[in-house]
């Protein structure tokens, strides 16, 4: 056991209770981070006249020699001390003596550990952002080359109208648009520096805590101590960003699924990217979309037990906030490790356009068009789309598609019916006519792809 507060104690730790309130396990993670808010820590502490220069200079150069070991292998992390700051500050001590009890002047590991969370996080928020780049510009490569891959739209899972691939497409990359938006709103939010908050109440040294704000490259430090070291909101809206993430991640992959059944055929998986049954050999399994769909559950849960460890901790620091990290560290893997799975998958895809193009004919996706036409012809929508429900009910009878009714027939339905009709209804005319902006009509997609293009410029 190493603890670092063992002086108002006459008797050791219960072997148990020391397991169940260390940290290291898992705080381990956050070593970088400790280390520099440190070396920020003496380099304020030395301008401030606390520290002379040549203990902050052997503070400094310990810490490094400290984090070149670690990172060579030389030096391990181990549960023989609490938590990183622990084992930071031991190992300190251990190299350069007397000089690396100072370390902790002005700090207390409330301020610091609040620290070492909120650069973590900032550079997850920016990872995160980094990954969702990617998945967006495989999903506009896909929409300008699909402009004219038609595909039935859905609603209710019934098909509905006539969409491309390209409109699809467009609509998660909208998603994920709003998600990168979200990195960026939070990244500014979770810019302050919180070290200096001391304990709770600041503290009587006189520290500079713009200069340490400034070093470690926040737009300044937090205004107020008490919520400085127990402020987790950062954390929670990342969770809550990256629940948003999976939900689309999710929806996505249950199309791919359903795209992938033998009913439907839309899409090949890549071999890489599917795997076999041990009993039926005709398998090929869209696990990795099932997988990314099954993991959603994990990542909501980090935010559903971070939002409960919070809600009752009373002002300021509370060992429940220990809490905050297993499950936030679990959920940012699986957010990272899902994007960048979910974007191999789809740029490996294939799609089958001519399966596509067969399913949006059938199904009468062109019934409101059918509907439309005779608008033109002055009939009344209301029953125009009537007289196209009972040409519907006829179809369905006879086993045919709207186009393939006759001339003759439509008429007996509708004397407004004429020749042109058949050009009004197909598939082509149906998306080509969707002008409005945000609809499927190529044009409308050009300027959503240059929208697109433009986002990913800017972003
Ligand atoms: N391991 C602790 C945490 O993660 C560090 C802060 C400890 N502070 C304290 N007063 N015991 O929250």
């Amino acid at each position: 056991m190493a603890q670092l507060w063992g002086g108002r104690f006459t008797k050791e730790t219960d072997q148990m209770v020391y397991d169940f309130n260390a940290s290291i396990s898992f705080d381990k993670r956050l070593f970088h981070q400790d280390v520099q808010g440190s070396m920020a820590h003496v380099t304020m502490l030395a301008k401030q006249g606390i520290l002379t220069d040549a203990e902050k200079d052997a503070i400094i150069s310990g810490l490094k020699g400290i984090m070149a070991d670690v990172d060579d292998g030389k030096l391990v992390i181990n549960h023989k001390y609490e938590d990183v700051h622990s084992f930071v500050e031991a190992n300190l001590i251990d190299r350069i003596g007397d000089a690396g009890k100072k370390l902790h002047t002005g700090r207390s590991r409330n301020d610091q550990v609040a620290l070492d969370m909120r650069l973590y996080v900032r550079q997850k928020v920016l990872d995160v952002d980094l990954l969702l780049n990617h998945l967006m510009e495989v999903i506009l490569k896909t929409m300008e080359e699909n402009l004219e891959t038609y595909m039935p739209g859905f609603t209710h899972l019934q098909k509905a109208q006539p969409v491309t691939l390209a409109h699809h497409y467009g609509a998660y990359f909208e998603m994920f648009k709003r998600d990168r938006l979200r990195m960026k709103d939070i990244h500014e939010r979770l810019n302050y520096c919180p070290l200096g908050a001391g304990a709770l109440a600041g503290t009587t040294y006189p520290l500079d805590r713009a200069y340490v704000a400034e070093l470690l490259g926040f737009i300044g430090p937090t205004l107020n101590s008490m919520d400085s070291v127990s402020d987790r909101d950062y954390l929670i809206e990342f969770l809550a960003a990256l629940s948003t993430i999976m939900m689309h991640l999710s929806r996505f992959s249950e199309e791919i699924i359903i795209w992938n059944s033998n009913e439907y055929q839309f899409v090949e998986l890549d071999d890489a990217y599917s795997t076999g049954s041990s009993i039926m050999p005709q398998k090929k399994n869209p696990d990795i979309a099932e997988l990314v769909r099954g993991k959603t559950g994990r990542v909501y849960g980090a935010l559903m037990s971070l939002l409960t460890t919070m809600k009752g901790i009373p002002l300021a620091y509370n060992k429940d906030m220990q809490e905050d990290k297993e499950m936030a560290f679990d959920a940012i893997d699986t957010v990272e490790n899902c994007l960048v799975l979910f974007t191999g998958m789809i740029s490996t895809m294939k799609f089958r356009k001519e399966r596509m193009a067969a399913s949006a004919m059938k199904g009468f996706t062109n019934a409101t068009d059918l509907a439309d036409y005779l608008v033109t012809k002055g009939v009344p929508f209301r029953d125009a789309h009537g007289i196209v429900g009972r040409i519907v009910l006829a179809c369905i009878d006879k086993g045919i598609s709207i186009e393939e009714m006759g001339l003759e027939e439509l008429k007996e339905f509708c004397d407004k019916f004429d020749f042109d009709v058949y050009d009004a209804i197909s598939l082509k005319t149906c998306v080509e006519k969707r002008m409005t902006t945000g609809a499927p009509g190529p044009e409308a997609m050009k300027e959503q792809i240059a929208a697109g293009k433009q986002f990913l410029s800017e972003n």
